[in-house]
């Protein structure tokens, strides 16, 4: 068909003069099925394990059995309303408090539940304009990252209207913290530091971020996304974990995504305040409508309700037990991956990864072109910049194929071209 758009990150898209129009008449469900299982045999092989982010595949059979079962009991309701549907409330009440449990929130704390990560940071993100207002009178505020942030911190900053401070990376990949240091100023509504960050993996120094913005009383968002589900498991385990969480006086709130290394599928995420009365600040409240009284406390109106289920029915299904024994293997894994690489000529890990998230460069071939041959081979690695690297979010299912990935990574860095010039993207 002329000028049929193609398939792209984005949700929104310019038609042009391409339309699909409704059908007149509605196909069969088996011609529906076919149809989509036929586009979706196109998509990445995540289930064989082929893929490193996006997707966070246990490969237990029993666990996507809890997700399925907890998913369908609630695909229909909405998470609107919880009066509504009071069990809804309930398992979400549950959610952000075995959440907030995990991180150490201190009593009188709050939480909130969301769609995801970056729900949550944007969240948080107008909770501390509102404070800075409120409590300050500061009208032009600024937030400040390290550059490894989440996209999502410079996001809610263009949503809030805020000045997004992006400050420069230690050799280490970390945070600079002298230069974080520098960037803030007296109309810094939040500082920011990850716990782990997505591109190295790497944990930025909270403790000493922490005692900084405990100094100039400027709230300090730890993200801990991804390593809300993984940092504390490591910890249980005897892992070296330096303290990230609400243990650290600095620390007013963080981000955690149940819908990562939580196992729940998609939609399902924390944010936790040190003290429950900020949390008006995320309320939105109106009552001039017709319809009546109308509030939310995050960004959607109508909101699914299956993550909610998801989410409480996986963290009772594991248990801390169940979280510390995938970690273990998990662990396992990712010390079989890093050894694999780091023996493999040229090669190196970027930093000192925290978990199973790791990135890594060639010191002697062009690791891009290295990424071509994977690529060729079915493999969905993530790049990184600045060095140059591929980039790797390990998941258990990634047990079973470890050596057939590192069986291919050698023949790559044996055997590549030249780079077809891949920048690093997102996958
Ligand atoms: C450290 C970190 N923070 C925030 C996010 C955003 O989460 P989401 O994609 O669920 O919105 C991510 C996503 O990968 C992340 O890695």
């Amino acid at each position: 068909m002329a000028g049929k758009p193609k398939a792209s990150k984005q949700q929104i898209a310019d038609l042009g003069e391409w339309r699909v129009p409704l059908p007149k008449v509605g196909r069969s469900s088996a011609a529906v099925f076919a149809e989509m299982f036929q586009r979706k045999s196109g998509d990445a092989d995540w289930i064989n394990g082929r893929v490193f982010s996006l997707v966070y595949p246990t490969g237990r059979s029993d666990i996507d059995g809890v997700l399925l079962e907890s998913n369908l009991a609630y695909l229909f309701e909405n998470a609107l309303n919880p009066l509504r549907f009071p069990s809804l409330g309930m398992m979400q009440f549950e959610v952000v408090s075995m959440v907030s449990s995990l991180l150490n929130a201190p009593t009188g704390s709050g939480a909130g539940f969301s769609a995801g990560g970056t729900e949550s940071i944007l969240l948080s993100v107008l909770v501390s304009r509102e404070r800075a207002k409120a409590e300050k009178g500061i009208e032009r505020g600024n937030i400040v990252f390290p550059l490894s942030a989440h996209p999502a911190f410079a996001k809610a900053a263009f949503y809030t209207g805020l000045e997004a401070r992006a400050t420069p990376l230690a050799g280490d990949f970390t945070a600079d913290a002298g230069a974080l240091r520098d960037a803030v100023d007296e109309n810094t509504v939040l500082i920011v530091g990850s716990a782990y960050g997505f591109p190295h993996g790497v944990i930025d120094p909270i403790e000493e971020l922490s005692d900084f913005a405990l100094s100039r009383a400027i709230p300090f968002h730890c993200d801990a996304c991804i390593g809300g589900f993984v940092l504390p498991f490591m910890e249980r385990l005897g892992y070296d974990v330096p303290a990230f969480d609400f243990r650290l006086p600095g620390v007013t709130q963080m981000s955690c995504d149940i819908h990562k290394y939580g196992y729940a599928t998609k939609g399902a995420s924390v944010v936790v305040y040190r003290e429950s009365q900020w949390m008006n600040h995320q309320m939105f409240a109106y009552d001039r409508w017709p319809a009546g009284f109308y509030w939310t406390g995050s960004v959607a109106g109508a909101r699914a309700a299956s993550p909610v289920a998801a989410a409480w029915a996986v963290m009772n299904y594991l248990g801390e037990e169940g979280y510390v024994e995938i970690m273990r293997g998990l662990m396992a894994t990712t010390a079989r991956l890093r050894n694999g690489i780091a023996e493999l000529p040229g090669l190196a890990i970027l930093g000192s990864p925290a978990g199973p998230l790791l990135a890594f460069t060639s010191q002697r071939d062009d690791i891009n072109a290295i990424g071509d041959v994977m690529d060729d081979r079915g493999w969905h690695l993530g790049r990184v910049n600045n060095p140059s690297g591929l980039h790797m979010m390990i998941s258990p299912l990634h047990a079973t194929n470890a050596d057939e990935f590192l069986a291919d990574l050698a023949d790559a860095v044996a055997d590549h071209g030249e780079s077809r010039g891949g920048d690093a993207h997102y996958n």
